[in-house]
């Protein structure tokens, strides 16, 4: 049941810290403040690239995947929505890795794409939230999530379940290419342990989010910006609200803004940025001051130096725990899908089962 929620939405959404916590404490031991999982079965050494293909919300979380491997593990990485993937007979190396992430595992493009990469001689790993699936029963390692199951149409939990797996992943295949040394390994360990109670403190920023909520329910259109790494958290974020909102909203990446989106700009169309301060921070906060110049109402996620230098430009802030940047768009996935909640609440909408919508997308 909905254990007294309003809907499932929002008890998944509280479920968030848990299904951090779960996630990793089958694949780090908090002694060592080491990652823990399930031997390879291939030489991360060896892999000359990684291909990650999911759809929606998983596609995402690959994004996010993706800068992850590239940095801390020095692998190259492919990434693409599976209905594209599918078809575009790309090239694949030899000795290649490819990464699946589906919460259901049943979904048609990305199994599609499993059995397509199988034959083309990838070794193919999968995250999955049910492990008992047609991709789970096919693939050469299953990385689960451990988010329980998931009931509102929209993803909430299994979004930083899989985040999780992915972050413990890249640590793993880093170590295993000698591209962080131990001390390293053990303060990005550190820092995801940490996610879940870090996770909590957002349901105290509750009321900030509404008051963003308010801005966004009376629009047409919102843009939502991010850079770097949280620029998927932007997506995740523009799709959560167009989902169970009926808001048209679009994500960029801050700095494409000037290269076109940003002739949309006026009163009527507010800007929500994903903005930690991190070595980007400056970069984002000049195109948000871009965006305010011509009219522009900025809505922020920060944490406590950001609000301090988006004084004066964001009319609403939520100011998030400080976290390190590697964990960021983990904890900002959190504030991002209740505000798309928040919403679909003032617009009385249908939260657990969007129109045209289905959980598990099991044809083409
Ligand atoms: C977004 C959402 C969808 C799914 C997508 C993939 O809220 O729920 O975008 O993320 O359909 O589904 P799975 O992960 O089951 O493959």
């Amino acid at each position: 049941g909905k254990d007294g929620y309003r809907h499932y939405m929002e008890k998944e959404l509280h479920e968030h810290p848990v299904a951090i916590g779960q996630t990793l404490q089958r694949i780090t031991d908090p002694a060592s403040k080491t990652i823990t999982l399930p031997k390879m079965p291939f030489d991360p050494a060896q892999v000359p690239r990684v291909t990650i293909t999911a759809c929606g919300s998983a596609f995402y979380a690959g994004m996010v995947g993706r800068y992850w491997l590239e940095s801390l593990a020095r692998v190259p990485v492919e990434i693409d929505v599976a209905s594209e993937m599918r078809y575009r007979d790309a090239p694949q190396p030899d000795k290649g890795v490819a990464l699946l992430i589906s919460q259901s595992g049943e979904t048609a493009d990305t199994l599609g794409v499993l059995r397509s990469l199988k034959k083309a001689g990838q070794s193919i790993v999968s995250v999955l939230n049910v492990e008992h699936s047609t991709m789970g029963r096919e693939s050469d390692l299953v990385l689960g999530m451990v988010a329980g199951p998931e009931i509102s149409v929209a993803s909430t939990k299994a979004f930083t379940a899989q985040l999780s797996v992915l972050a413990a992943l890249s640590i793993d295949f880093a170590r295993a290419r000698g591209t962080i040394d131990k001390t390293r390994e053990e303060s990005l360990t550190a820092n995801l342990l940490d996610l879940p109670s870090r996770a909590a403190e957002v349901f105290t920023r509750v009321e900030a989010i509404q008051a963003m909520a308010r801005v966004i329910a009376e629009a047409r259109d919102v843009l939502y910006l991010g850079r770097g790494i949280c620029t998927p958290i932007a997506y995740e974020g523009a799709l959560k609200l167009k989902e169970i909102s009926y808001i048209h909203a679009e994500a960029y990446a801050a700095g494409e803004l000037k290269h076109g989106p940003i002739s949309l700009i006026d009163r009527t169309v507010p800007v929500v940025a994903i903005a930690p301060s991190t070595i980007l921070f400056d970069k984002t906060l000049s195109n948000l001051q871009e965006a305010k110049a011509r009219g522009g109402r900025i809505l922020a996620f920060t944490d406590a130096a950001g609000a301090k230098r988006l004084e004066g430009i964001a009319e609403h802030i939520v100011v998030l725990p400080d976290v390190d940047a590697f964990v960021a768009p983990i904890l900002y996935a959190i504030p991002v899908q209740i505000l798309a909640y928040e919403v679909a609440l003032l617009k009385g909408t249908d939260v657990d089962q969007p129109r045209n919508l289905a959980k598990s997308v099991t044809v083409e």
